[in-house]
């Protein structure tokens, strides 16, 4: 249908990159992880709802940087106040500088289990310093743990040693399933008194699959098994906060963890990253428990984080993308019953995915395959393996005319049927 885009400055920039990186380009930005050769591998610019690879090419950018950008690209307010800092106060300096208390207050008044916070830069940081402090505070070891949370050797999806992660720094780590409070159960009665956190995305997000909210009162019943077994709730809402709801998803669906990490969306592209919780927990890192970067207390972050969330604030930023989100959700939907094709829309109204239903024939890859091809042709940028995100400035028309492109995609993988 749509014709092949030019990328040939993508895959030059690409076979330079080879030589110069391992791999050319980090983890799941790597072309495997879209259709290859089809889908460009560098920006050069992005704006408001919109970026622009280095060949020149606009797409509708559905990916939103992986999450962070929850506003828009180069968002004038946001900027600007970075720039002035820049320009008039500098940022990095050998102490803390007060904006920390104002970012500080600002969280406190949004997110329920927040008593007491610290400010990080990366949603790994944040999720890696709530395990610490839960051991620090329960003295015991074990985690139980669902979904994706960095890079931390224990959370990373590939260990081994020829992933250079030990198995020994895996064994005190159990995974469950989603929603599956049963198996959370068992878990605890075979750990009996030896399980510090259990940590957890509140909304579910596995590659590839299917996004998942939880049911049954998941969370609910997750909070009670925590406190009944003396170990503390993490919730994972670096894709969640400051997207689901300002309180992220603990507010949504009323059920409040001890600890939470939070990162992407509150600072809308800069590095920021926090972890939250109850005083009694936090206070861990008074003294007993080591957290330190030099880069923590560079505030520049922290300006950004400020002026994102007084934009959320004051112009329901969540509401709108909630709304269209929702409008956008209920085309697809009709487009994807009216084509047959075996795929599910999932996500709504924040995290939109089209994923395939899996057959013992692998059509599906197929499918997927035609599909995202065709719907980057288009330039509406989605990813194959990971769901999108809605920013507050992607317009009605945008939205609309993404939700055509998926239409056409969808009339083309017929003829693969
Ligand atoms: C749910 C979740 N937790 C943690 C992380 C890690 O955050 P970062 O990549 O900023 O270290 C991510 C990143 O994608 C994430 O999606």
């Amino acid at each position: 249908m749509a014709n092949k885009l030019n990328l040939t400055k993508s895959f030059e920039l690409y076979e330079e990159a080879l030589n110069l990186i391992p791999g050319a380009i980090l983890g799941i930005r790597r072309p495997y992880n879209f259709v290859e050769g089809e889908y460009p591998i560098f920006f050069k610019e992005a704006k408001g709802g919109k970026v622009i690879d280095v060949d020149g090419n606009s797409y509708i950018d559905m990916l939103c940087a992986y999450g962070p950008i929850i506003i828009g690209h180069q968002e004038p307010e946001i900027d600007n106040a970075v720039i002035e800092q820049i320009k008039t106060k500098g940022f990095c300096m050998s102490l803390t500088q007060p904006i920390q208390n104002e970012l500080g207050k600002l969280l406190r008044k949004h997110i329920p289990c927040c008593e007491k916070l610290v400010l990080m830069k990366m949603g790994t940081d944040a999720t890696t310093a709530a395990i610490r402090v839960a051991r620090a505070y329960t003295k015991k070891v074990k985690i139980l743990t669902c979904g994706y949370h960095g890079w931390y050797d224990a959370f990373s999806e590939v260990h081994g040693i020829e992933a250079g992660i030990p198995e020994k720094l895996y064994e005190d780590f159990y995974e469950f399933q989603f929603n599956n409070i049963v198996e959370v159960d068992q878990l605890f009665k075979e750990h009996k008194n030896e399980v510090a956190a259990v940590i957890v995305n509140p909304i579910h997000t596995p590659g590839g699959r299917e996004v998942q909210e939880p049911e049954n009162d998941f969370l609910k019943t997750l909070r009670n098994l925590c406190s009944e077994n003396d170990a503390l709730l993490v919730y994972d809402e670096i894709r969640t906060g400051f997207r689901v709801d300002m309180g992220g998803a603990q507010k949504k669906y009323d059920a409040i963890p001890d600890l939470a990490a939070f990162g992407k969306a509150m600072g809308n592209g800069y590095p920021i990253s926090t972890l939250v919780g109850k005083k009694e927990y936090m206070d861990v890192l008074v003294e007993k428990v080591f957290l330190s970067s030099t880069f923590f207390p560079n505030s520049l972050a922290q300006i950004a984080a400020i002026k994102t969330i007084q934009m959320l604030e004051r112009e329901k930023v969540l509401e709108t993308i909630a709304e269209n989100g929702d409008l956008f959700a209920n085309q697809v939907k009709d487009y994807i019953t009216d084509s047959r094709i075996p795929c599910k829309f999932s996500g709504a109204p924040w995290m939109p995915y089209i994923t395939f239903d899996p057959d013992p024939n692998y059509l599906y890859r197929k499918l997927r395959e035609e599909f995202y091809r065709q719907l980057i042709r288009q330039k509406v940028f989605l990813q194959p393996f990971h769901h999108g995100y809605i920013a507050y400035r992607h317009t009605k028309e945008d939205l609309d005319y993404a939700a055509q492109a998926i239409d056409n995609a969808l009339k083309s993988c017929k003829s693969l049927i």
